[in-house]
């Protein structure tokens, strides 16, 4: 079978990755993808968002399927689109990826269908926000409706930054259009996980569950990122909640969705927190996480080309999806200055250096006269699987120390949750 995968980051280096171990498989083509991608694929430079041009490339390449990976086509309506142009497509709808496009979306699902998240208000009016939260206090939770690449979202512990971040997506509006509507939400004081799940309408088959590492210092200082490393599974934490978060929330999101009418047919991100009164959701996407797939795919024992394939014709209920029973740990490596400014181009050197049971997934990467240099703010993400997660940990950090490029950026203590 001829797959295209729509993408070109860390996230979809992973799913070419385990693609492109399906005995099914023949051919991959990503687009735009990236250098390390280029390795399993052959990347076509066609945008993301350029629906058109996507659906015309699988036609003429006669494409038996394509995966979307990021949410922008998603949000775009890419699934609708090919799906009238006659083309095999894995992805959720453009109404049904409105879970993670629209917060307000997400949080009015939740409350009409009684699943646990945070207590929330939406405001398109400054003054009416900065009341309301200054009549809750902080900390507090402030996030621009719409996407904005996971950096929407400022959880303020005073008072003060909590203003600033109103007044930045309200009167400046610096999110574009996705700052012209906020959410207020309370704060919630846990430990986070994300649970990622293959859903097919009502149909939900959970994948082991994984723990990013949001803000870009040791010891989760600093701002928020995209992400700065991942790690699955979770050993402290007990299979019985991680049962109880898939009866009690991520099914009931699933029939939630149906009963709207926009039945959920992809990969759905539910990202929680584990509060004292039990977990909670934070937030929903419609789609693989970055960097979670760069650990969770790692260790699926079944042919993943076989549950997209399964899911297409409604029968991923079927499907018997297995996982390795090892541990998986990916490490960011990012540009100076990320989550702000910072600059491209700098050469990645030792890339040569690491090989399996460690992966180097590129993320933003580009090829500059034969070198492969810095094109992104989240560069590499350096994957590791073990027997355990201790091995795993050990692994990871050693590539870490062979691969270099001028300001690279790391945590040192990815996955150290696990331990304590
Ligand atoms: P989101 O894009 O909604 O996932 O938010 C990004 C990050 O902000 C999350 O991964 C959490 O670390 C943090 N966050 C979001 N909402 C809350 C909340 N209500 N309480 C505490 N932390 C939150
Ligand atoms: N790692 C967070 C996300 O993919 O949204």
């Amino acid at each position: 079978m001829k797959v295209l995968v729509i993408g070109g980051g860390g996230r979809e280096h992973a799913i070419v990755w385990k693609l492109s171990q399906s005995p099914k498989v023949t051919q991959i083509y990503c687009a735009p993808g990236n250098p390390g991608i280029a390795e399993l694929a052959t990347c076509v430079s066609i945008a993301v968002s350029d629906i058109e041009k996507l659906a015309a490339f699988a036609k003429m390449e006669q494409i038996d399927l394509t995966f979307v990976g990021p949410e922008e086509p998603l949000s775009l309506g890419i699934v609708n689109y090919f799906k009238e142009q006659g083309l095999a497509v894995y992805g959720p709808s453009k109404e049904a990826a409105m879970i993670e496009g629209s917060k307000a979306f997400a949080k009015e699902l939740m409350i009409k269908y009684g699943i646990p998240t945070a207590k929330y208000a939406a405001f398109t009016n400054y003054e009416d926000a900065l009341a309301y939260v200054r009549s809750e206090g902080a900390p507090i939770v402030i996030k621009a409706d719409g996407l904005a690449a996971g950096k929407g979202v400022v959880v303020a512990k005073k008072m003060e930054e909590a203003e600033e971040a109103l007044k930045r997506m309200l009167k400046e509006v610096t999110f574009g259009s996705a700052g012209a509507r906020v959410v207020v939400e309370e704060y919630l004081e846990g430990e986070e996980m994300t649970l990622l799940a293959f859903v097919n309408g009502t149909i939900v088959k959970a994948m082991v569950p994984a723990q990013d590492h949001k803000p870009v210092y040791d010891g989760d200082q600093g701002p928020n990122t995209g992400g700065m490393g991942t790690y699955a599974p979770l050993p402290h934490i007990d299979s019985s909640m991680v049962e109880r978060i898939i009866h009690e929330i991520v099914e009931p999101t699933a029939k939630a969705m149906a009963a709207e009418g926009c039945p959920f047919e992809g990969i759905l991100y539910t990202g929680l927190m584990l509060t004292k009164s039990g977990p909670k959701v934070i937030e929903y996407n419609a789609r693989f996480g970055d960097p979670e797939t760069q650990v969770v795919l790692p260790l699926l024992e079944t042919d993943l080309l076989d549950i997209l394939l399964a899911s297409l014709t409604g029968e991923l209920e079927k499907v018997e999806v297995k996982w390795k029973d090892k541990a998986a740990i990916c490490v960011i490596m990012s540009s100076a200055g990320y989550p702000g400014p910072y600059e491209k181009g700098q050469v990645i050197n030792g890339l040569d250096q690491v090989a399996y049971p460690t992966i180097v997934f590129h993320a933003g990467t580009t090829e500059k006269e034969g070198a492969i240099v810095t094109n992104g703010g989240r560069v590499l993400g350096i994957t590791a699987i073990g027997e355990n997660l201790g091995q795993a940990r050990e692994l990871a950090y050693q590539s870490v120390e062979k691969v270099s490029f001028i300001g690279a950026h790391y945590r040192t203590d990815i996955g150290s949750k696990a331990f304590r």
